[in-house]
């Protein structure tokens, strides 16, 4: 390290400084895995430390040996783990992300649902929803297939995920208003309410929307999922990336308990089932339908 590098750390607190040694990188990653199933090869050492340098700083400790013995101790894992999770968890999200679900969303699982059981509200599950973009986007599709004459009674739409940060996020249903820039205007007027802080625009999904979506923390890495419905059509998009093939096949399985039979369930466009032992079929890429 260069000398004035060196010079201008020492003068920083010891929390900003804090490296993580290969040893408390392998006791919190095996941690990590175990937890919450997400994998943290050594390639990603250095993402940890500085995602945890922050809630190093809030704790006001100055090294991670303490903060390794804190989160893996009895107390830690009370009050320190949902924390630790909300900051390693990535929640890359957007509205009407992979367009081509939501096509097929309104195109086909609609009026196949009004058509078979017409007078049954359609049930959906956002599993790992991140900030609310996706249960909301869904929100939005079954919204204007009604608006539209589809002759649909009702539907509920289910949010859930690790993170008790992103679902506070989604809850509030408040977003910047570049997060929006790319929802055509009739659907922007329609289901947002923009704030009249000129400073920071903001928008909010409106009440008549927000009420179709129930939200709960549930972590996928649970024995049984603490649900006691099931679902015509689940999303589980861009969070089995995250996992190994084996936690993947577990949880798409678990998952798999809760959707109705001949119900639809949507995999992000990087993920696969191939190879894998589960009761669905595939109707397109990333679409499957349950035998
Ligand atoms: C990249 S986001 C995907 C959000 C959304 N499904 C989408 O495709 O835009 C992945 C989400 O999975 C959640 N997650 C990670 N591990 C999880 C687990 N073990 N149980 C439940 N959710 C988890 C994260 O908190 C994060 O919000």
């Amino acid at each position: 390290m260069a000398r004035e590098e060196e010079l201008a750390l020492s003068t920083l607190p010891g929390s900003y400084r804090a490296q993580l040694s290969d040893a408390e990188f392998a006791k919190l990653s095996a941690f990590i895995y175990n937890v919450s199933g997400i994998k943290m090869p050594p390639a990603k050492r250095i993402m940890l430390q500085s995602r945890l340098q922050k809630r190093l700083r809030e704790l006001s400790m100055d090294s991670f040996k303490e903060y390794t013995e804190y989160v893996l101790s009895e107390r830690g894992k009370q009050e320190e783990l949902i924390h630790m999770l909300d900051v390693v968890s990535t929640n890359k999200t957007d509205f009407f992300r992979e367009p081509i679900h939501f096509d097929f969303l309104r195109e086909t699982v609609l009026p196949l649902h009004v058509q078979e059981t017409p007078s049954a509200p359609i049930k959906i599950w956002s599993a790992a929803c991140s900030s609310g973009e996706e249960p909301y986007t869904i929100s939005m599709v079954v919204s204007e297939f009604m608006r539209n004459g589809g002759a649909l009674r009702d539907y509920s739409i289910l949010g859930t995920d690790l993170s008790t940060k992103v679902l506070k996020m989604a809850e509030n249903a408040v977003y910047k208003m570049e997060r929006v820039e790319g929802i055509p205007l009739d659907i922007l007027h329609r289901y947002f309410l923009r704030s009249k802080d000129r400073e920071n625009p903001t928008v909010r999904i409106i009440p008549d929307l927000r009420k179709h979506v129930k939200l709960q923390r549930m972590n996928f890495m649970d024995d049984s999922y603490p649900i006691n419905e099931t679902f015509d059509v689940i999303f589980c998009r861009n969070v089995l990336i995250y996992f190994d093939r084996q936690t993947q096949e577990q949880v798409i399985g678990k998952l798999c308990t809760k959707l109705k039979k001949g119900g639809f369930f949507f995999l992000g466009h990087s993920e696969s089932i191939m190879n894998m032992d589960l009761p669905l079929h595939s109707v397109k890429p990333t679409i499957f339908r349950k035998i």
